[in-house]
């Protein structure tokens, strides 16, 4: 049975429809000629899904699932979905909020037709994130670095999904789930925290924050007086994003941005405004919901294997994805864990 609330209806948000002009500026690499081609090839070469199906003891109550997609990332955010509601006790309960660029090389049009057409009977939205909202705040060294002004989408997700959506699981494209998200959505949140993650408290955290932000005074303070900040991975949190937007999560982030912009104070692109305003009070998750870092360094060519401990979430974070890896025939064995859950099937070679 499907709840009333949650049926297929495709909604198309502008972020801050402000009348800004559109600056029109992206820093994808995906241009002309190949990202058309790499465009259909991708949009065309999904199978669907088989049905999922609720077990005879699900109430109604919605978990809602943000994740973004783009064309790059698509293989992901597609296994992604895919793990989700193959390990769900209750798939059908399962909602998601995808986040499509603005400017993405496929449209948010294409996007919602292939996830209907993958998921034939998935409850989801689609909403248009405005990079511009973003892109002016992003300070112009790091600008360089980075892949994806999507990274971001997660401090907006208040704005942008359904005002009554009061709790939120944010997902990155890059993971598999081998287990009920039930599970991860009924976590409680102690002590009024507005979110939950995997803490990490033996990672030097020093290490996130440049020398000018140490040596300023006033700065640094921010971690100060009993505040014992851990690092955490934002690719995995649940969010209460009632208490978000009540205590204006989304500004407090940017004003770091703003900082970052002025003063170098950080090295890395969204993970850092995160850690200084949430560090050391976040809800702590089992480290099974997320074992991250499993993208090695594509560089090097590194290969990671799991930390000790269950697995619930497997997360490739880090430079090397696993349907790169499977596709040039140098898979590290962990990639194999990803392998069932793709399905694009344009690759699948010939002479099998
Ligand atoms: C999650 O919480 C609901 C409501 O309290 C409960 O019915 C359900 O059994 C719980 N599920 C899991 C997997 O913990
Ligand atoms: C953390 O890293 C900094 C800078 O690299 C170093 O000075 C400090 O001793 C390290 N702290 C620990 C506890 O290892």
């Amino acid at each position: 049975m499907m709840n009333r609330c949650l049926n297929n209806a495709i909604v198309v948000l502008l972020l801050l429809s402000s009348p800004l002009i559109c600056i029109g500026i992206r820093y994808f690499p995906v241009t002309g000629e190949t990202a058309i081609q790499s465009r259909s090839d991708v949009l065309s070469g999904f199978t669907e899904a088989p049905e999922y199906r609720n077990g005879d003891s699900c109430s109604h109550d919605a978990i809602h699932v943000a994740m973004t997609i783009d064309l790059e990332y698509l293989r992901g955010s597609i296994a992604a979905v895919h793990s989700v509601l193959r390990h769900a006790s209750c798939p059908e309960n399962v909602f998601f909020h995808f986040i499509a660029a603005e400017f993405d090389p496929a449209s948010p049009r294409d996007l919602t037709r292939l996830v209907r057409s993958t998921f034939t009977s998935l409850n989801f939205k689609v909403y248009i994130f405005r990079e511009d909202t973003v892109i002016n705040l992003i300070s112009s060294s790091i600008r360089i670095a980075l892949e994806n002004p999507l990274n971001y989408a997660r401090n907006y997700l208040g704005e942008l999904l359904d005002p009554d959506v009061n709790r939120v699981i944010y997902l990155d494209s890059d993971i598999i789930i081998v287990d009920d998200i039930q599970k991860l959505w009924n976590i409680t949140l102690q002590n009024n925290r507005v979110i939950g993650a995997p803490e990490y408290c033996h990672t030097n955290f020093t290490n996130y924050f440049t020398d000018s932000f140490w040596s300023d005074p006033v700065m640094s303070r921010v971690f100060g007086s009993g505040r014992k900040p851990c690092y955490f991975n934002t690719g995995v949190m649940v969010m209460d994003i009632e208490k978000w937007r009540k205590g204006n999560y989304r500004k407090r982030i940017e004003n770091w941005m703003e900082v970052q912009r002025k003063k170098r104070i950080y090295e890395l692109g969204s993970l850092p405004p995160f850690l200084l305003v949430f560090g050391g009070n976040i809800e702590p998750i089992d480290h099974r919901w997320n074992q991250h870092g499993l993208g090695g360094d594509n560089v090097k060519g590194s290969c990671r294997s799991l930390h000790s401990g269950p697995v619930s979430l497997l997360h490739w974070s880090g430079k090397g994805k696993p349907w790169v890896r499977l596709d040039e025939k140098r898979a590290c064995p962990l990639d194999h864990l990803w392998e069932p859950y793709d399905l694009y099937k344009r690759n699948q070679p010939l002479d099998v």
